[in-house]
């Protein structure tokens, strides 16, 4: 799984096993989520096979169509747009739009089996042998082509996850219900939202926003002012601290590769903003604004500084996390296409930078605490 996300070659937020741990603080990667909803239901194709109970064999088989009518609503509706306008790759989806539709005709009949009979194994049968070729194309072709384009995969899990959600809702007795009183297809206001907002959409959503993109792209360059700020502010932040992390190697060595982070981030927002006829100079006034709060967190010369340090670059990754995600937004509505994939590794790059600080929030105050405990200075 590790192996695959780096595919993508942007520098990843965490490892999967690591956003697990950490309580998902990072959204699932839209094709890893997809891909542990293929294993979930090869998985339990093999159960229903292997099982003997006819009660048991027919709840596998009603679960087995669920959860695939949500996966397919989840790919059709956020994923593939997403896959078509960044690969440009229009024949495999329609392909795999084809399979789907295979896969609900034998769904569709498998619904209308009542028991675990010889003709339900029969159609499981064939279900099962058109979603494990249909999954390996989507594994080895779709998924990976799609890794390597500047697509945020993450955004995009979060609008696959609460549209898979959505549809698991839509299939429960009250939904049908409502379904078959007002005859028409009944939505959560959350999946109404989910796909208005549909954050890798494709372009076509644009137009039907209030807003032309002479506005956006002034929002675009206050976006990008505010966060060279940021990113300056965090730059000085971070070699504040590498003068004074001796006994916290760990910390240390990420904070100094992460400076480098900052210094590239620092050229392409300016490459940016000279893009868009801006001096980065014109950039210091801003920083004073927007970062003044939290800047002082970071130089308090407090005894549990190191505490202190963590608490502050952790809330600044979070801030500019946050600000690069709505500037690619403002930067696709501004038309600013080139300027999406050096964006996307700043917000990597921060996400990656408040993971790292988060997980290691437990090990940083034990060290101290150590430290403490021993006589040494805590924070030398
Ligand atoms: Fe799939
Ligand atoms: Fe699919």
């Amino acid at each position: 799984m590790k192996a695959m996300i780096a595919d993508r070659g942007t520098g990843e937020p965490i490892s999967l096993g690591a956003a697990l741990l950490t309580g998902k603080k990072v959204p699932p990667d839209a094709s890893e989520l997809l891909a542990e909803d293929h294993r979930v239901v090869l998985g339990w194709f093999a159960w229903y096979e292997q099982e003997k109970g006819k009660k048991v064999r027919n709840e596998i088989a009603r679960n087995i169509c669920k959860a695939l009518r949500a996966h397919m609503a989840a790919e059709e509706e956020i994923f593939y747009p997403a896959v078509k306008l960044r690969t440009g790759d229009e024949q495999a989806v329609e392909r795999a739009v084809g399979e789907h539709k295979e896969a609900r005709r034998l769904i569709d009949e498998l619904d209308r089996s009542k028991s675990a009979d010889a003709s339900q194994a029969e159609l499981m049968l064939k279900l099962r042998d058109e979603i494990a070729a249909h999954v390996a194309e989507e594994e080895l072709e779709m998924f990976p082509e799609f890794r390597r384009s500047d697509a945020d995969l993450y955004a995009l899990g979060r609008g696959v996850a609460a549209r898979r959600v959505d549809a698991l809702f839509e299939q429960t007795p009250a939904a049908a219900k409502a379904r078959s009183k007002t005859g028409k297809r009944k939505t959560s206001p959350r999946g109404k939202a989910g796909r208005t907002a549909a954050p890798d959409g494709p372009p076509k959503e644009f137009p039907v926003m209030q807003i032309s993109r002479d506005e956006a792209r002034d929002y675009y360059v206050t976006g990008l002012k505010d966060a060279h700020a940021a990113v300056k502010e965090g730059e000085t932040m971070v070699k504040a601290q590498l003068e004074r992390l001796e006994q916290y190697p760990k910390l240390k060595e990420k904070l100094a590769s992460h400076l480098n982070e900052k210094k590239a981030q620092l050229e392409r927002l300016e490459t940016l903003l000279e893009r868009c006829g801006e001096k980065p100079s014109a950039v210091k006034d801003a920083g004073m604004k927007v970062m003044a709060s939290m800047g002082s967190l970071g130089s308090a010369a407090a005894a549990d500084e190191v505490i202190k340090n963590s608490l502050a670059t952790l809330g600044l990754a979070k801030f500019e996390a946050a600000s690069f995600e709505t500037l690619i937004l403002f930067g696709e509505a501004a038309g600013e296409n080139e300027a999406l994939r050096p964006l996307q590794e700043c917000l990597s790059e921060e996400r990656a930078m408040a993971a790292f600080i988060e997980e290691n929030l437990r090990p940083t105050g034990m060290r101290f605490l150590q430290l403490k405990s021993e006589g040494a200075q805590a924070s030398h």
